[in-house]
């Protein structure tokens, strides 16, 4: 298992990042690269660090990520929409998108802060060595800042996402209702690169992908400025996206690599005092110490997480909704995003046990309806066992649920989780998506983060640890506490 997982990770590999998929995804994608992170500091540390700085040496002034950073040996017709859809050079240029290298202008969940620092405790001495932590460490900060700041449209401190790509979870069926009031672009705007390497039934429709090429048209044409401010205007009033949704995945995400990154800025406050230790200090009084960082951050997002809640929880569904910002409201389908806050290490305990509940319960069948967890609703009438996050299962989605299972003591769970992702993932050789009912493949094979994502699992409790440069139980249970 662990030798088929490595061969997808150096057949996906560029040389400076790793594709999702050699046919349907030939660039680097932001959150892909970030669990594929994950998984490659088991196989090769070195590959790890290179493949998260390929992908902030192309991060925009304003701090933001991109989602897709273009290859651009690749033939321009392999994907849409390709660089001369997204034109970053021009468009990006008051946003600060960099001229040496084509990107998109939208960003997908943060998980890098979380890859950095897993990355960093397999080798701490080397990264040591490498300065790795203290390089990455502002692009970090600064990406943080962009989503806290110029994606806080509900004025709350939660990230607005202005397009369904963003959240990574393109179709999922919470986004009908926004979508619902997004005009399709004209159909000679834009074509299908996709079909050309994915079954039409596995993936998004072409009411869809109008409606996607819609919005990323009038946020290219906007220079890719923010989403605008609910403000005292009210609801919808103000905004400048005609979609703008605070999603619980992409914070939840955003909030633990919050708490990443304090323990990275944390790591190097403490190499700096060993090494400050080694001489004398200066005569004369100590000068004042300076605001612990670390400490800030920490405590940013343990009041984040109460903002989620807040903002965000059901506690008659025992779930966390998307909201609508241009209507205000909750939306009422039930995707996998609202189970990712399980992730939360400051989640009031008894949020956690009801999030268990749902995941055990009918509509994501964790305890035995289904063999993986669904992207949506098992329940639901918009539910479709086939098609890209509208009912399959996802291997990233899944594996943050068994960290999550883990971190709220629920073992036997995750235990479970993971051995049933180990014999899915093997046997539907590595894809990209499966029915949740069967575990069958869908959407691509030899997928980046699967492989990776199933290398991190193998390296974890009972698997290969030993020798493998897998992490500790404690030093994993860190990230999270
Ligand atoms: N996931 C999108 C696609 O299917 C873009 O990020 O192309």
């Amino acid at each position: 298992m662990w030798q088929r997982a490595a061969r997808v990770l150096r057949a996906n590999w560029t040389g400076t990042s790793t594709v999702p998929s050699r046919d349907l995804y030939p660039h680097q994608w932001s959150w892909d690269s970030a669990f594929i992170a994950i998984g490659l500091r088991h196989l090769s540390p070195l590959r790890a660090q290179v493949e998260l700085e390929t992908l902030l040496s192309a991060q925009w002034g304003d701090g933001r990520i991109p989602h897709i950073v273009f290859n651009d040996a690749v033939p321009p017709d392999a994907y849409f929409p390709g660089p001369d859809f997204w034109r970053s050079t021009e468009a990006g240029r008051a946003a600060g998108a960099p001229a040496d290298v084509q990107t998109s202008g939208l960003v997908q969940p943060p998980v890098h802060a979380l890859a950095a620092w897993l990355v960093h405790r397999a080798d701490p001495g080397l990264f040591r060595a490498r300065s790795f932590l203290t390089r990455v460490r502002p692009r970090l900060a600064a990406w943080h800042g962009y989503l806290l700041r110029d994606r806080d449209v509900g004025g709350v401190g939660l990230a607005a996402v202005l397009h369904p790509w963003e959240t990574g979870m393109d179709n999922s069926p919470c986004w009908e209702a926004p979508l619902s009031r997004v005009e399709p672009a004209e159909r000679d705007a834009w074509r299908r690169a996709d079909l050309n390497h994915g079954a039409a039934r596995d993936r998004p429709t072409d009411l869809d992908y109008g409606r996607y090429v819609r919005l990323a048209t009038e946020y290219r044409d906007r220079g890719y400025a923010g989403g605008g401010d609910v403000g005292a205007g009210g609801y919808g009033r103000q905004l400048a996206a005609s979609f703008c949704v605070e999603d619980p995945a992409f914070n939840a995400l955003l909030i633990t690599s919050e708490c990443a990154l304090a323990l990275i800025e944390a790591e190097i406050d403490a190499e700096v005092e060993s090494e400050s230790g080694t001489v004398a200090p200066p005569p004369g009084p100590p000068p004042p110490k300076t605001p612990d960082a670390s400490r800030t951050r920490h405590a940013r997002a343990d009041a984040l997480t109460q903002v989620l809640v807040d903002r965000l929880w059901d506690p008659v569904d025992e779930l966390f909704h998307c909201r609508d910002l241009r209507s205000g409201r909750l939306i009422a389908e039930r995707g996998v995003a609202g189970l990712i806050p399980l992730t939360l290490p400051a989640l009031p305990r008894d949020i956690a046990a009801a999030l268990v509940r749902t995941a055990a319960g009918p509509r994501f069948g964790l305890d035995g309806a289904a063999r993986l967890v669904p992207s949506h609703d098992l329940t639901s009438a918009a539910f479709d066992p086939y098609r890209y996050w509208r009912g399959p299962a996802w291997f990233n989605t899944n594996w943050l649920l068994e960290k999550g299972l883990r971190l709220h003591g629920e073992a036997a769970r995750a235990d479970r989780l993971r051995r049933t992702l180990l014999d899915v993932a093997g046997a539907s050789g590595f894809a990209e998506y499966v029915d949740p009912y069967t575990g069958r493949a869908r959407g691509a094979r030899g997928f980046g983060w699967t492989a990776a994502l199933t290398l991190d699992l193998l390296s974890g409790r009972g698997g290969l640890s030993a020798g493998s440069g897998g992490l500790s139980e404690g030093s994993e249970g860190e990230v999270w506490a």
